[in-house]
């Protein structure tokens, strides 16, 4: 038997690659959803659920939108590395809206947080979610802050909050990296499923990936959700193993590609920031 939440559940980023998949799966379940974004919604607007383009960055809007509803699912804003200018609005503006309309409504907010926002710990690294955060760019810079948000706001207002750090949210993996990094589309829904209906969340962190015997990651705050990936990356390790840049940085950190992305550090890598 399936859940349905007692009050709607206000999707960001719904137009967007993982926004899509979401609709699909939770509007499946019979939720009613009120879905958002700046960019038109590409499919049929399912049943019982409503669609409102809206920007980020417009702090009315969104509190309008989040009226009556008891959990955001944060997907929208800036989804690779960009500028720091072309962040700024929609992943820090956009996010303060997003925690004030929680804040007003006494709703829960699931925030898409990012592999990124830790990048630059190494591969021969396992960390738990209580791990230094060490964004690789402005992008991951974004995501850090924005678990710093939620760490926030709970501590000040109470606001539940789950952020996810995504790994690589994909059909499947296309390189060897995503044998650690891949979440599945079905654990993607099924966490944000879990995430909603859980009695209590507090400010969780969560790794973002399914259940790779290769992962990078331990430790995190899954038992208060009670999710457990079902999938996993060890499938398709025929496919993608062997499949790497060549290049001594990316493949040295986990956030791989982004690390090297306007990279202009001389003298070789740097030691640990914080021990062993
Ligand atoms: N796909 C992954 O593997 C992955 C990995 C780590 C984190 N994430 C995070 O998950 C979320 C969704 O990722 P995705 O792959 O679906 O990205 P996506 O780019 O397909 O979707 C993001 C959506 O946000 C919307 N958006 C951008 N600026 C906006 C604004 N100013 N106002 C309103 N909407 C705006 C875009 O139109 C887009 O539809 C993002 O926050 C991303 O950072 C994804």
């Amino acid at each position: 038997m399936t859940d349905i939440p007692a009050k709607p559940v206000l999707l960001t980023g719904a137009s967007g690659a993982l926004g899509r998949q979401l609709t699909r799966y939770l509007s499946g379940l019979g939720w009613t959803l009120k879905l958002t974004d700046i960019a038109p919604f590409p499919d049929a607007v399912p049943p019982g659920c409503t669609f409102t383009k809206a920007d980020l960055n417009d702090g009315v809007a969104i509190l309008r939108l989040a009226e009556g509803c008891g959990m955001i699912l944060h997907f929208g804003g800036v989804s690779v590395e960009r500028p720091f200018e072309e962040v700024l609005g929609p992943n820090i503006r956009g996010l303060y809206h997003i925690y004030e309309a929680a804040r007003r409504e006494g709703a829960r907010v699931l925030m898409a947080s990012s592999n990124h926002a830790i990048g630059f710990h190494e591969r021969s690294e396992k960390i738990d979610a209580d791990c230094a955060q060490l964004p690789d760019g402005y992008y991951g810079l974004t995501k850090a802050y924005a678990e710093l948000m939620g760490r926030m706001y709970w501590f000040k207002h109470g606001v539940e909050s789950v952020s996810v750090r995504i790994g690589s949210c994909f059909p499947e993996p296309t390189e060897q990296r995503m044998l650690s990094t891949w979440l599945s589309y079905g654990d993607l829904c099924r966490l944000c499923e879990r995430a909603t209906l859980a009695a209590a969340t507090e400010c969780a962190i969560i790794w973002g990936c399914s259940n790779n015997s290769r992962t990078f990651w331990g430790k995190d705050d899954r038992d208060r959700l009670g999710w457990q990936p079902q999938d996993s990356a060890d499938a398709y390790a025929n496919q993608v193993m062997g499949k790497v840049s060549g290049d001594d940085v990316i493949e040295a950190y986990q956030g791989g590609g982004y690390t090297r992305i306007d990279y202009t550090r001389a003298g070789g890598m740097p030691g640990k920031l914080f021990g062993d």
